[in-house]
């Protein structure tokens, strides 16, 4: 992926150096937002601002605010009191190789840098408190944390479809929608732009996390690089567990299409058609 590399190298920059103190928190900071991920949301940052006709560094701070919120959430989400998992991209978890004390913290630091990182991105003033609105929307109680509070709150008990639906668009859905329409706003597209690249990351979001369930179901750690059968013996509320595998992959394929059809065809990018495809047919 031709972003990712931009990505890293900007992350690399922006995270605290791990020789400067706290160097313990630094280093795990940068042991997780660093490790190799699909970098799937900055991407889509960057292709969306290109998809409206901006050039792709306009969005480059904002796709690495979003990937440092990511792997906020992927290290609290590996914590034993949430999903207790201790494999993460191919490595231990932060909690399992600094500890837990420094793992949360680690997050609640990249969750800050986020933010900083945010505000300083350059651009207008009021782009930036737009940019500002939108992703602490999408990460707070009706989006990414939520989603994560319902999401565990719903283990071991039967949920109802609109539930289902409810904790995958905001624990996964927003951040991804997120990312999708601080791409069109850095990129310098219109409010009407905004919302249809929100549409496309909302589809894409839900197609990704029902295939990240998928994935927990019939994948194996090793392809993963994060423990698979997770979810079934936590009893957590997935597509697969109340679809099966089948219609879970059809319900995916379906919202990857409407996430591309809520695009004008002249936003319809390659990378955009092929990334919604990818978020359903990836295989880690
Ligand atoms: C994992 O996200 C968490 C979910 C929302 C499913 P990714 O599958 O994008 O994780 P990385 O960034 O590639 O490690
Ligand atoms: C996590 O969903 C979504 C987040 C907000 C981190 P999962 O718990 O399914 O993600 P994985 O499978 O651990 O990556
Ligand atoms: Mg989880
Ligand atoms: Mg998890
Ligand atoms: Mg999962």
């Amino acid at each position: 992926m031709a972003y990712a590399g931009k990505v890293d190298q900007r992350l690399h920059e922006l995270l605290p150096p791990s020789d400067l103190a706290p160097e313990k928190l630094h280093e795990a900071m940068r042991y997780s937002c660093l490790a190799p991920g699909k970098r799937l949301r900055p991407a889509l940052c960057l292709a969306c601002a290109e998809a409206v006709g901006g050039p792709a560094e306009s969005a480059l701070d904002a796709g690495c605010a979003i990937e440092m919120v990511h792997s906020f959430s992927l290290i609290h989400d590996d914590l034993p009191a949430i999903d207790d998992d201790e494999l993460r991209r191919g490595s231990p978890s932060c909690h399992v190789r600094f500890g837990e004390a420094t793992a949360i913290l680690a997050g609640d630091a990249l969750f800050a840098l986020a933010f900083q990182t945010l505000s300083n991105a350059p651009a207008c003033a009021d782009t930036v408190l737009a940019s500002l609105r939108l992703l602490t929307a999408a990460v707070g109680t009706q989006g990414l944390v939520g989603g994560e509070a319902i999401d565990i709150s719903s283990e071991g008990s039967a949920v109802d479809e609109a539930t289902l639906e409810r904790i995958h668009a905001w624990k996964t859905g927003s951040l991804i929608a997120a990312s999708c329409t601080l791409g069109a706003l850095f990129g310098g597209g219109d409010a009407a732009a905004q919302s249809r690249f929100a549409q496309y990351g909302r589809q894409v979001g839900l197609a990704f996390q029902i295939a990240d369930d998928i994935l927990d179901e019939v994948g194996t750690s090793a392809q993963l690089g994060k423990a698979a059968g997770s979810d079934r013996m936590r009893g957590k509320a997935t597509y697969p567990a109340l679809h099966g595998i089948d219609r879970s992959r059809a319900a995916a394929r379906e919202h990857a299409q409407s996430g591309v059809l809520s695009l004008l065809e002249s936003e319809r990018t390659t990378f955009l058609v092929q990334l919604a495809d990818f978020a359903v047919e990836r295989l880690s």
